[in-house]
């Protein structure tokens, strides 16, 4: 894992977007994996800024969204679909046809999430992944206890992320206790993946995710496992990691030995 602790929001926005703007760049039709939440707003506003500014072109890409919440059909002011047109699909020249948010009115929840499946091996895999974190350690709405070999299925939430997402809707009742979501195993499959968090209410689940045990109780402890993952941390939400001078010496370190290992180092 790389870990970067930027000094804002703002910084870990950027440096998010420039991850991806290089993917797009070596890589025109690259396959996207997309997340909602507060997490992400500022890497989109970045990318379409990078895209009105500076000609980041997506009329190639492919994107994939994690998930969705059973029942809210995409025209729902509270659905992902809808929050993905507001904060980046509006705004970016990526094909409508080529933009895939898991449906949340599926007739066949079970067959919905086959065809997912298959649609992403078709576009050849998701080149790069973007992930938030759940207060309870989750990635995209996999829950504590989710398998970590777990494919796109419809998935109960739990207590604490339903109160989480209640401040969204008018009343508990119209709170989704459902969703279609990647499986954790689905995520491990990206080729590569950055995982951003932001505030102090993060900071000790983002501890437990990087540097306590792989384990079902903190999905996101999964990433782990994969070899090329980016942890994008403000600094509120690195405050409890044990490491943090060691992963920004790290950083300093490769900043000296990049230019080496490509050939025009002084
Ligand atoms: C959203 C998703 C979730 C969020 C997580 C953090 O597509 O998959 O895992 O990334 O709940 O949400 P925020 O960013 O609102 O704190």
């Amino acid at each position: 894992m790389e870990i970067i602790i930027a000094d804002s929001y703002e910084q870990m926005g950027v440096q998010a977007a420039t991850i991806i703007r290089q993917q797009l760049l070596r890589k025109p039709n690259s396959v996207l994996g997309l997340a909602t939440g507060s997490t992400p707003i500022g890497t989109y506003k970045e990318l379409i800024r990078l895209h009105r500014e500076e000609g980041l072109d997506f009329s190639q890409a492919t994107t994939f969204n994690l998930d969705e919440y059973l029942g809210l059909p995409p025209s729902h002011e509270q659905s992902y679909r809808y929050f993905m047109d507001e904060h980046l699909f509006n705004h970016v020249n990526i094909p409508k046809g080529k933009i895939h948010v898991p449906y949340g009115h599926a007739e066949s929840v079970l067959e919905f999430c086959e065809w997912y499946e298959n649609e992403i091996t078709h576009a050849g895999g998701i080149d790069i992944q973007i992930l938030g974190i759940g207060g309870d350690g989750h990635i995209a709405f996999n829950e504590p206890g989710s398998s970590l070999g777990s494919r796109t299925r419809l998935k109960t939430l739990t207590e604490q992320t339903i109160q989480d997402n209640a401040r969204f809707f008018t009343s508990m009742e119209e709170v989704p206790k459902f969703a279609i979501t990647m499986g954790v195993g689905t995520i491990l499959e990206a080729k590569k993946i950055i995982l951003i968090a932001n505030g102090a209410a993060k900071a000790e689940i983002m501890a437990e995710a990087i540097e306590g045990p792989i384990t079902s109780q903190v999905t996101a402890s999964a990433l782990q496992l994969h070899r090329d993952v980016v942890v994008i941390v403000d600094k509120e939400a690195g405050a409890k990691l044990k490491r943090a001078d060691y992963y920004r010496w790290i950083l300093e370190q490769k900043k000296k030995l990049v230019p080496k290992l490509i050939g025009y180092a002084s």
